[in-house]
């Protein structure tokens, strides 16, 4: 389940997104050094994969045009242009760890790659971004009103799609039986 975390504004809620995630990724790393089951460490894995989808979505449609208008273009133009390419990498990584069979034999590696790939992105918005936002003048609270609402509103569809059962994975048997039955009229 996609936590709400209390919070001050927007790089607030944000960082803490962040630090949320990466408890996530600590968690499945120290699942598989316990040699814990396939079905255990996917399970944390696709926890981690929605609440990037729902982070990611919030930062472009609510922080980074706020931040791009705050900063004037020019002086956000590169961090954000790099932010935008970086998401997308994000969510192609995602989308193959979604997609993937249960039983792929390089879904921990998928794993660790969205995890080195994070940090990344992470660190340049911590380190980078948020900074530069800080000083811009822009209205924090404000925003920060307006991610909740919208993360509130995503984790909430985000649910509905897990309890329907449609965000699941199938294993290879299952996805040769479907795409079977497609085939076979
Ligand atoms: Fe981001
Ligand atoms: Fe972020």
């Amino acid at each position: 389940m996609i936590e709400t975390v209390p919070y001050e504004d927007a790089v607030d809620l944000l960082d803490a997104d962040h630090k949320a995630v990466k408890a996530m990724f600590i968690k499945f790393n120290g699942l598989c050094d316990d040699g814990a089951s396939a079905q255990d460490r996917q399970e944390v894995a696709e926890k981690i994969c929605k609440e990037l989808t729902v982070h990611a979505q919030i930062e472009e449609e609510i922080f980074y045009p706020a931040a791009r208008r705050a900063l004037h273009e020019e002086e956000g133009k590169e961090l954000l242009d790099e932010a935008a390419v970086e998401h997308q990498t994000l969510k192609d990584l995602v989308g193959r760890l979604e997609s993937a069979p249960t039983d792929d034999p390089l879904y921990d590696a998928g794993v660790k790659v969205l995890s080195e790939y994070v940090k990344h992105h992470v660190r340049e918005e911590e380190n980078e971004l948020f900074p530069k936002v800080k000083s811009s003048g822009l209205d924090l609270a404000d925003l920060g009103s307006k991610l909740e609402a919208r993360k509130s509103q995503l984790a909430g569809r985000a649910r509905r799609t897990s309890r329907n059962g449609s965000g699941g994975r199938r294993n290879r048997r299952e996805s040769a039986s479907a795409d079977d039955k497609r085939t076979s009229h």
